[in-house]
């Protein structure tokens, strides 16, 4: 066998998420959630963003997590699919509002917990391992009515019953978990990232750290429950990760990165070493920022997570002179445009060796396991006359990244797994699109929610099969 940089028993698969596949929004006694709101088109942003408040559905929007790629009634064909790529993980999350469809119950739903526990039985009938996420860009709407979601401390116990909930009916069928997803990004888009909504005078950056906080306590009260539910259970934080660079080397612009990681490394500054870092307090009172907290919170932060996972898709890039006006529009996290890196078709920066850079920042930072819980090429896809998708662009990108994460691992940094993102197509995340495909399965559905459903192997899909058999060894 070829050599490899893999250790044994490495992770190697593909992850989802519910808002974007399971679609099927009120089956089996689902709430509403926040995505479930989110449109596709022209209106979609300022959704997001927290500025349009959303409350109704309207008959003049096509929503695409209503139905999404049908995940809830495909699951077994889709995990054979997976199986046969030889995954031995597989990342989804559970949609809070199918467990508590309004949030603030206090008995669960079972259709919701029978619909999962049949997913992830059919995943340990593979020995496929699932990797769960509480809450991956979904909080049920009634949550953001009643209580104005995270603003409100209430969420804390509400997240927490949820999550004990879970513990408990999936104990024996899963041990990774994940609390929430890119947690940063609710500082970059509110209503997706914590289903925040903004009031005429409102302190944005108020009310988003003070959600911060209630996310972070109940991160760390989270990952306690797992831990008292079975000790074997293994609790990480998810960073929107990609380091900064500084545009130039001249000093302002190498402190503006600086600050600009800062940004989004503070939630896992506190999950993964347990405490407010040291410049929180001048940001906080720079930006006239009060965060209210009750007795208790600091001890309850101490609760740190066992392993720090990240999405990377690419590096970024900020001077101190960056504004609207000259940043990259493809991204929601600002970002000048690098002129030494390629852009995918969305205008994504496609850049390997920032992933081994920001492996080793992270890994330098929080001394705990690392774990690539997403990393792919959107693109679009054509089904040429044989109905083949020979998708060589994306395996040559993730052939890339692959490599580049065998040398983080070679530079002595623990790593637990891999799973790229979209392993099956489904609905993107920043534009409701299907056609920003990241599979290795091809699903024939377009931006209009048109399409069969069918679901068919990509050249992708026979490649990455050779890479997991083969450990990380055969990359060709
Ligand atoms: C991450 C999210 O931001 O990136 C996913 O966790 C998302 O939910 C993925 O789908 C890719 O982004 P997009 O916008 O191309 O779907």
């Amino acid at each position: 066998m070829a050599e490899t940089a893999f250790p044994k028993g490495f992770l190697w698969g593909g992850a989802i998420a519910a808002n974007q596949a399971e679609g099927a929004y009120q089956a089996g006694g689902k709430g509403l959630s926040t995505v479930d709101m989110i449109p596709h088109g022209e209106n979609r942003l300022g959704v997001k963003l927290g500025v349009d408040k959303r409350f109704e559905l309207r008959a003049d929007e096509f929503y695409p997590s209503h139905q999404a790629i049908d995940f809830y009634h495909r699951y077994k064909d889709d995990i054979a699919l997976m199986a046969e790529m030889g995954f031995t993980v597989f990342r989804t999350s559970i949609a809070w509002s199918r467990i508590f469809p309004k949030g603030d119950e206090t008995t669960p739903n079972a259709e919701g917990i029978a619909f999962y526990r049949d997913m992830f039985a059919e995943c340990k009938k593979h020995n496929i391992e699932p990797l769960v996420t509480l809450c991956h860009f979904d909080v049920p709407m009634h949550l953001v009515q009643e209580y104005g979601s995270w603003r409100n401390r209430k969420m804390v116990e509400f997240f927490s019953r949820y999550a004990r909930t879970c513990f408990e009916a999936f104990d024996g069928l899963v041990k990774y978990w994940l609390t929430f997803n890119e947690i940063n990004i609710m500082l970059h888009s509110p209503f997706s990232g914590a289903g925040l909504v903004f009031e005429a005078g409102d302190n944005k950056e108020q009310v988003m750290y003070q959600a911060a906080h209630h996310e972070l306590v109940a991160s760390a009260l989270v990952t306690k429950i797992a831990h008292e539910v079975n000790p074997q259970n293994q609790v990480g934080c998810m960073l929107a990760g990609g380091n900064f660079y500084p545009y130039s080397c001249k000093p302002e612009d190498v402190w503006a990165a600086l600050e600009k990681d800062r940004e989004n490394l503070f939630f896992i500054d506190v999950q993964a070493r347990g405490a407010y870092p040291a410049y929180a307090a001048r940001m906080f009172r720079e930006k006239g920022i009060e965060i209210v907290t009750e007795p208790g919170d600091n001890e309850i932060l101490k609760n740190t997570v066992d392993f720090v996972s990240f999405s990377y898709y690419a590096s970024r890039c900020a001077s101190a002179d960056m504004n609207e006006g000259n940043t990259n529009p493809a991204n929601i996290i600002k970002s000048l445009k690098n002129p030494h890196i390629t852009f995918s078709q969305w205008g994504w920066g496609i850049d390997p060796l920032g992933l081994r850079i920001t492996m080793n920042m992270m890994y330098d930072r929080y001394q705990k396991p690392l774990f690539l819980v997403e990393n792919g090429l959107g693109a679009k896809d054509e089904v040429n006359a044989k109905g083949e998708i020979n998708d060589d662009y994306r395996i040559s990108y993730l052939r890339e990244h692959i490599k580049a994460m065998g040398e983080a691992i070679e530079d002595g940094i623990p790593v637990m797994g891999y799973t790229s993102w979209g392993c099956i197509d489904l609905v993107s995340a920043s534009t409701g699109e299907m056609s920003k495909r990241y599979g290795f399965v091809y699903v024939d559905r377009d931006d209009e929610g048109k399409g069969t459903l069918a679901r068919t192997p990509k050249k992708s899909f026979h490649w990455y099969k050779k890479v997991i058999a083969s450990n990380g060894g055969d990359l060709e």
